[in-house]
């Protein structure tokens, strides 16, 4: 459910048309639905109703600070795996008793800022990360709550890119020497033992794969409460697939079902990790087209929209439908959606039946929500895009365009290159 709609032929977020959006803040440009954003945080949310719960937005999804806000007026915590997205959430004022930190590289920097904050927990990744945190915890003179991060080896099926439960993956500690890594956790002063978490995957569009994962969990969580190790929060990280083309994947109520099902008995407090699910379908790219070309065995559509605004179909194939932002009764023509990149792989979709478009025409490109903009990049010197908020019938501007100058801001020429001598 989103609130991207044609009412007339012309394409609107809410009660804003986007075309005149478009023409107003320009191209390429992220927006994002408030109410869509709304509906999916409390859906999700909701469908824990009555268990002793926290939904942790994974900041990595979409990290601005307005979306973030928004979450964290709703109740929400963050998951976040960077000093950045910490920084980040501190700054959108989510409270750091709701932030819960993953990720299998955590610098000593990024380690200290964390027990500054007196975050909830991290979600630890290696024995030797254990050993880091307790150090770090020491130096302070204070206990860093932890939980292990487990591998519980569960085939995901997803893209394997984006599968990261499984044995050959670099993520969590093998769910066979999770025990031993929990009591030797369990020996060191600095660390407390909280929490159980695991991550097996994106997009996932079965529930399956996380019933298994959970089985294995509370095994484990069993075998730890038998050696005295007892487990307050039990994290299951995100993962909830969307629809971008024919997926068919659980609502979130269905998810919580099961879930639900096989926590009978248990008496964790239970922490989710959602991204995708809850901003994917929530927001869209527009683009407006720049050159139409035919050759002789390919029509293309050249936007100014890129790969390093949204990578997704370069960099996984992935599939996001296209729109034009005002329909027209056009014959339909199979065309691939292209960027202005000097690579081929630079393209939004490939062998897509569209209306003849023109120059100057405008499209969307649809569930652009999650790791659209957090992914992009300025290759090729390109100024990232502008995200935009819509409530109702007004928008606001939550990311300003980049700039030319914002491109060399970091950079410095040396003394010696620069004197006039040739
Ligand atoms: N928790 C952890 C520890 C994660 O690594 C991730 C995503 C999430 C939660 C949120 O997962 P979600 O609910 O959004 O599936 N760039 C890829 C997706 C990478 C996902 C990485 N980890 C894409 O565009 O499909």
């Amino acid at each position: 459910m989103h609130h991207f709609h044609y009412h007339n032929d012309e394409l609107y977020c809410e009660r804003v048309p986007l075309r005149e959006l478009a023409a107003r803040v320009g191209t390429p440009c992220y927006v994002y639905s408030h109410a869509t954003l709304l509906h999916h945080f409390t859906v999700f949310d909701s469908a824990f109703e009555g268990v002793p719960h926290l939904t942790c937005f994974s900041v990595k999804a979409n990290s601005n600070l307005a979306v973030l806000r928004l979450f964290g007026s709703l109740g929400g915590g963050v998951d976040i795996v960077s000093g950045g997205e910490l920084y980040r959430a501190r700054q959108a004022g989510i409270a750091p008793d709701k932030i819960v930190y993953s990720g299998v590289g955590k610098t000593l920097e990024e380690i200290d800022y964390a027990l500054r904050e007196n975050i909830l927990m991290f979600n630890i990744e290696s024995t030797q990360e254990l050993e880091a945190i307790n150090a770090r915890a020491a130096a302070f003179g204070c206990r860093a709550r932890i939980a292990l991060r487990v591998n519980p080896d569960v085939d995901p099926n997803t893209h394997p890119y984006i599968s990261t439960g499984m044995k050959k993956n670099k993520f969590g500690i093998e769910i066979d020497s999770a025990v031993k890594a929990y009591e030797r956790a369990r020996s060191l002063d600095h660390v407390e033992v909280v929490g159980v978490d695991c991550h097996i995957g994106s997009q996932l569009t079965e529930i399956s794969p996380f019933v298994d994962a959970l089985k294995r969990l509370r095994l484990l969580i069993e075998k730890l409460e038998a050696v005295g190790i007892t487990i307050q929060y039990l994290d299951l990280g995100g993962g909830l697939g969307i629809v971008y083309d024919q997926e068919a994947p659980p609502e979130p109520r269905e998810y919580a079902r099961a879930i639900l099902r096989e926590l009978k008995g248990m008496h964790c407090t239970l922490i989710f990790e959602p991204g995708r699910v809850i901003v994917g379908n929530a927001g869209v790219l527009l683009a407006r087209v720049l050159y139409t070309k035919r050759t002789q065995s390919k029509s293309f559509i050249i936007t100014d929209t890129a790969m390093n605004d949204l990578i997704r179909p370069s960099l996984y194939g992935s599939y996001h439908q296209v729109q034009p932002l005002r329909r027209q009764s056009r014959e339909s023509h199979i065309v691939d959606v292209v960027g202005p990149i000097c690579e081929s792989g630079d393209f939004i979709a490939k062998d897509r039946g569209l209306p003849m478009v023109e120059s100057g025409d405008f499209l969307a490109v649809m569930s652009a929500g999650a790791y659209g903009f957090t992914m992009s990049s300025n290759y090729n010197s390109r100024p990232r895009a502008a995200e935009v908020l819509v409530k109702d019938d007004r928008y606001f501007v939550i990311r300003r365009r980049e700039t030319w100058d914002d491109l060399i801001q970091c950079e410095t020429i040396p003394a010696f290159l620069s004197s006039d001598k040739q």
